[in-house]
């Protein structure tokens, strides 16, 4: 496989403008998301784990806000039958092509439907898991709590969400300190500060933290039993519910 291109978008000084899902970042967003998220390999990997005890016969696996597939594969690979189906999808048509593009290499594509959809208005039913892999952070406040309890309530009992986002944290000094870190950690990832400060503003309006007390709030009135986070670097975190 080639090597992915690399991220140079916000390299030089440009116009204040919020961050989208375009052409130009789908292009680079293997190299930004590895570079950006910390443990996202390590994520992606235990995404597939959980994948394959949780996924019952006969079951759906959903993967929300799929991007170029990354979640979806590691599922493929992981899970050991092959007696499911799974719905991936993202409302950027860029990610959405790139994505068909690489499946259409994969064993086990055929499992795969793959939507450019918004994902409120997608049917989830007869899910045993459902992934959102730094997707929610992106979905207006308003409207998280109608998405999450679509989810409950799509799911078999028993069934699991993976639920990773990017957190704040309620006492400032401990945020402060950790978004400070996670600074340095895109620094020594090859991020200039220039990058790093360009990207921030974009991001300002669009994706929006919130702390894992909150999310926890959300999930336990959407009816799932268990929540609790099984990865955290930084002010980066992944959560499993299990409903
Ligand atoms: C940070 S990326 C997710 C990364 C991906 N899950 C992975 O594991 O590589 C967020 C994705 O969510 C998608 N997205 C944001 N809002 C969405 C919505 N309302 N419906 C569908 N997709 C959405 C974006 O287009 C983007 O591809």
């Amino acid at each position: 496989m080639s090597k992915p291109r690399q991220d140079k978008i916000f390299a030089s000084e440009r116009p204040a403008s919020d961050f989208v899902f375009d052409e130009q970042v789908a292009d680079v967003f293997t190299d930004m998301i590895n570079r950006s998220v910390p443990g996202y390999a390590t994520i992606l990997s235990m995404i597939g784990v959980l994948a394959d005890r949780y996924c019952t016969a006969g079951s759906r696996v959903y993967d929300l806000g799929c991007s170029l597939g990354g979640a979806s594969l590691s599922m493929l690979h992981h899970i050991t039958h092959d007696d499911f189906q799974l719905v991936a999808v993202d409302n950027s048509r860029p990610m959405v092509d790139r994505f068909r593009e690489i499946l259409a290499q994969q064993p086990g594509a055929e499992r795969v439907e793959l939507l450019c959809e918004d994902v409120a208005d997608i049917e989830i039913r007869e899910a045993s898991v459902v992934v959102l892999n730094f997707t929610l952070q992106f979905i207006p406040l308003a409207l998280r709590s109608t998405l999450i309890q679509r989810i409950a309530d799509g799911m078999q009992p028993g069934g699991i969400l993976i639920l990773s986002e990017k957190v704040r944290f309620a006492d400032e000094t401990v945020n402060e300190l950790l978004i400070d870190m996670y600074h340095q950690f895109k620094h020594v990832q090859g991020y200039s500060r220039l990058e790093i400060s360009q990207k921030r503003s974009a991001l300002e309006n669009v994706l929006i933290p919130e702390t894992l007390d909150d999310h926890k709030a959300r999930i336990r009135a959407a009816g799932f039993r268990s929540f609790d986070t099984w990865f955290q670097c930084f002010n980066f975190t992944s959560s499993i519910a299990i409903r």
